[in-house]
Parts: C-alpha cells; sequence; structure tokens
C-alpha cells in the first residue's frame, strides 16, 4: 500500500517539471476497463452482491477516488492472502502493475479515452455459476425471517435423495433470498439417532425436542466433529467449491443434509429457502480420496494459548453447536491475544486447500509447515483477517505432505476497541458459533492418502423423485 501511494505522488511530483517524461495517462476504455472487468464486475454488476455497478464509464467515473483508496489498502477485490506467501486459483487480488495503473488513472482526473478501445463487457452464468447441477436438494420448508431482531443460527434437515451412495466433485450454495442470507454451513449425517423423528425440518428427539447437528452426532455415538461431514459453507462472494484430483466427497445412501442457516433481517419480512446443488462424478471417473476439512484427520493437535499449552474440553451440558474448539474465553480489551495450534502430520496427506475461519475477534492467521528434516514453508498468511470476506484459499496444485511434517497455525484476537468490527470490547469472549461469540478453526481441504475410499463411480445415479 505505502509503496503504490509513494508512486504515484512521484508521478505528480514529477510529470509538472518535465525533467522525466511522465508515461501517458492511463484511460478508462483502454487501461482501467480490462482490470475492472476481470477483477471486479463479478461482484459489481447489477444484481449481484456489490453496492454499485462498475461496467460503463458513466457508472465508474463517480467512484473513481473511492476505488482509488479500496484497492491502493487492498480492501478491494476482497482477498486476504499475503502475495508472498503460496499460489491459489482464483486468485482475485490485482497486481502492484494493476494498482499503479488505476492510480495513475485516478490522479490524472479519471479520463475516458478512446471509446473504440473498450473491451467488450464479460458475460455471466445466471443461476448456477458452473452450469446446472446433477442433483438439486433443496431446504425443506420457506423459512419466515422477521423484519428485526435477531434470528439464531437454526439447522434444518432434509433426506437426501439418494438410494445408493453417491461421490461429489463440485457443490454450490444458492441462496434462495440472498440479502437475508448471512451465511450457511451444509452438513451431512448418515442417518436419524434411535427415536428420532425429522419433522418439518428439524430433528427431533423422543420428547419432541429439537435437536441441533452436535446433538445429533452424539446421539449416534459420536464426537460433533468425527460423525458429521461438512459438505461446504455459503458466505457472499463464496458458495462453490471442486475438488481435484482424486478427492470426493462420499454422499451415503439415505443420509441427511442439514442446512445451517444464519439469517439476517433486512427491515422488511421475507422468506427463504436455500439450495443445494451437487456436481457428481461422471462415469468412469476414478475418486479414491474423501475429503476433511480439518487437519485432525491426519494426527493430533496440541493447543498453546498465551504461551501456555491448553487441552480443551467439551462441556458435557453443551447443548448449542460448539463449533471449532473451546478454548479458555478472551477477555475484556485483549488485543493481541494469541492462539496457536500445531497439527501433527502422523501419516501422509494431500493438502488442497485452506480457509481461515475466526468470528469479529479475528484479526490473523498465518499456517506454516515444517517438513520433517526441519525446513519451514509459509502455507498462507492472512495479516487483516475479515470476517466479512471468508475466503477459501485453494492451492494452485495439491501439495503432497509427509508423515512426520507438521502444521503451525498462529492466530490473533482482538477484543480491544481498535478493532472496528468488535461489537463490544469490555466483554469476556465466549466461544460458540454465534458470531458475538468467537469461533477457532482453521480449516483446511485435504484427503489421507492411506484412507482410500472404493471405487470408480458407476453411472451418474437418479433422484428418487
Ligand atoms: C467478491 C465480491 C467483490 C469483488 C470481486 C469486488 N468487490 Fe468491491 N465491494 C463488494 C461489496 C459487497 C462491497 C460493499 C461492502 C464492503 O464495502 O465491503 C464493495 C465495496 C466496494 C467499494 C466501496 C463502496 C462504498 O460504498 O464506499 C469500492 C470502491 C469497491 N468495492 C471497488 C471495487 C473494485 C475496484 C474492485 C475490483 C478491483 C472490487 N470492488 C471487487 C464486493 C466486491
Amino acid at each position: 500500500m505505502r509503496r503504490v501511494a509513494g508512486f504515484a505522488v512521484a508521478v505528480i511530483a514529477l510529470a509538472p517539471s518535465g525533467v522525466f517524461a511522465a508515461p501517458p495517462a492511463p484511460t478508462f476504455t483502454k487501461d482501467v476497463a480490462p482490470i475492472l472487468y476481470n477483477s471486479c464486475v463479478g461482484c459489481h454488476r447489477p444484481g449481484e452482491i456489490a453496492p454499485m455497478s462498475l461496467i460503463s464509464y458513466d457508472d465508474v467515473r463517480p467512484w473513481a477516488k473511492s476505488i482509488r483508496l479500496k484497492v491502493a489498502s487492498r480492501e478491494m477485490p476482497p482477498w486476504g492472502a499475503d502475495p508472498r506467501f503460496g499460489k491459489f486459483k482464483d486468485d482475485r487480488s490485482l497486481s502492484a502493475d494493476e494498482i499503479e495503473t488505476i492510480a495513475r488513472w485516478v490522479d490524472a482526473g479519471a479520463p475516458k479515452g478512446r471509446d473504440a478501445d473498450l473491451p467488450s463487457v464479460p458475460t455471466f452464468a445466471t443461476g448456477w455459476s458452473h452450469g446446472q447441477p446433477d442433483v438439486i436438494i433443496e431446504m425443506p420448508v420457506d423459512f419466515q425471517i422477521p423484519a428485526e431482531g435477531e434470528v439464531p443460527v437454526i439447522d434444518f434437515f432434509t433426506r437426501s435423495p439418494f438410494t445408493e451412495d453417491v461421490y461429489v466433485k463440485g457443490l454450490e450454495v444458492r441462496p434462495g433470498t440472498s440479502a437475508v442470507v448471512h451465511h450457511a454451513g451444509l452438513y451431512v449425517i448418515d442417518k436419524l439417532p434411535d427415536g428420532a423423528k425429522l419433522v418439518n425440518g428439524q430433528i427431533v428427539n423422543a420428547d419432541g425436542k429439537p435437536m441441533g447437528r452436535n446433538q445429533v452426532a452424539r446421539a449416534n455415538g459420536g464426537s460433533a466433529t468425527e460423525e458429521i461431514q461438512k459438505l461446504l459453507s455459503y458466505v457472499p462472494g463464496r458458495g462453490y467449491e471442486e475438488y481435484q484430483g482424486d478427492a470426493g466427497q462420499l454422499i451415503k445412501a439415505g443420509s441427511y443434509i442439514d442446512f445451517y442457516m444464519h439469517y439476517q433481517p433486512t427491515g422488511t419480512p421475507q422468506k427463504d429457502r436455500t439450495k443445494l446443488g451437487l456436481y457428481l462424478a461422471k462415469k468412469g471417473q476414478d475418486i479414491g480420496h474423501q475429503i476433511y476439512h480439518s487437519f485432525s484427520a491426519a494426527g493430533p493437535t496440541a493447543y498453546i494459548v498465551e504461551g501456555k499449552e491448553y487441552a480443551p474440553r467439551w462441556r458435557a451440558d453443551q447443548t448449542r453447536d460448539e463449533g471449532g474448539v473451546n478454548l479458555p474465553n478472551i477477555p475484556p480489551y485483549a488485543e493481541n491475544w494469541k492462539v496457536v495450534s500445531v497439527h501433527t502430520i502422523r501419516e501422509p496427506i494431500t493438502l488442497y486447500g485452506l480457509t481461515p475461519h475466526l468470528h469479529l475477534r479475528g484479526k490473523s492467521m498465518k499456517y506454516t509447515l515444517t517438513w520433517p528434516d526441519g525446513g519451514e514453508e509459509v502455507l498462507l498468511d492472512v495479516p487483516k483477517y475479515d470476517f466479512n470476506w471468508q475466503v477459501y484459499y485453494e492451492l494452485e496444485s495439491p501439495k503432497r505432505i509427509p508423515a512426520g511434517s507438521k502444521v503451525t497455525v498462529v492466530t490473533l484476537f482482538d477484543n480491544s476497541p481498535k478493532n472496528r468490527y468488535n461489537p463490544a470490547p469490555e466483554k469476556e469472549v465466549f466461544w460458540s458459533e454465534q458470531s458475538w461469540d468467537e469461533m477457532y478453526a482453521p480449516q483446511a481441504r485435504l484427503t489421507v492418502d492411506s484412507r482410500t475410499l472404493k471405487t470408480t463411480a458407476t453411472a451418474t445415479p437418479q433422484q428418487k423423485h
């Protein structure tokens, strides 16, 4: 950011003196539009999540100064990874050259340029971003979102339509009413607990009480994290994932899909019925390995909180979803509250991607790999974590990591008033999936090399109805 600002100042200072000939000022049509079409209009176009369109010169001109600011500070496009570490697919960040071009264009008065230079406006898929899915599963009911107030996060379960096991290669979540869907988590559970029933999208126990998915998992005899398979998350700007190589997601016949929904009221009553689209393995496609979302699939994790080793405990009475891990509460006003987790890799894995998940006090997260010979490599550094932009950083090419390695994740939380997203610095912060509580989830996408799935896909199974 400094470097870019410095460059722009140098241009202004030198051009009038005539000592060095400044390069001709960039124009919208020739230099800036290609950058916007490539990196911005995916969100900044009518009907999308961003507040204004950035397609035509007339759209863009009033925003020129604001655009300069947001790209120089790297707030736009939203992308948290420090460019020095790792190479990621769909990296939407701008290069230093592109930022300089925008800065020089704004400083030159944001000229339009020749119409003939304007590239054609990109076309976008409407609806599903990667074509029609093989199978679409909907929330079982329309949920009514009130005009105001807090809506607690809620699980909606529905029986999957599959009568045989299927292997998924790609998934997309599409909100019914995107304005109200703050985020969504999609999960699969294998069966209903004994005595439980599915009633209007809720799993209710023998006493008629609704059960959250972690309670369902425990009732099925597992711990919360082992018995439920996460499928993917939706947040604005992210809702599609696919699995490279021979990685895939097994969904068993007769299993249940959980839509774990976080709604935000918008001032008027709304309703929502979110959908999950699945792209199944094609006939003959090898699915050799199940995808996992946490390093715990490959070995144990040690936690160090504020310099002290800490063994997380699960409270037996916990009825809400814990999410992530229970750590000591964060004290009021703590500014650089540090959590380190050391993930031992006991068996060889293939790493496909990383996705830091923290809530509003999350400040930074950095993943470092230590190879068995002691050599180190930063996998991902997100120096300014932003809860509003939960990015999935998919590695450009999958990484084989041998047994005897470890991944160390260093995370800072900021519960001080300096954190502009902090809703209540005077409060001690607890751990839960509610966004006003905190979460620590250094998520990943990986396969464990020794844990093979059966098979080559047979024909794409049909939906039952
Ligand atoms: C992934 C979606 C996405 C992409 C890509 C994206 N933006 Fe945005 N942008 C948003 C959203 C949503 C907002 C409003 C909320 C916010 O400010 O975070 C926004 C806000 C802005 C604002 C501030 C608007 C205001 O009200 O002050 C500017 C300026 C901006 N974007 C410019 C850009 C530029 C330039 C690019 C490309 C280089 C870009 N954005 C890429 C989603 C996106």
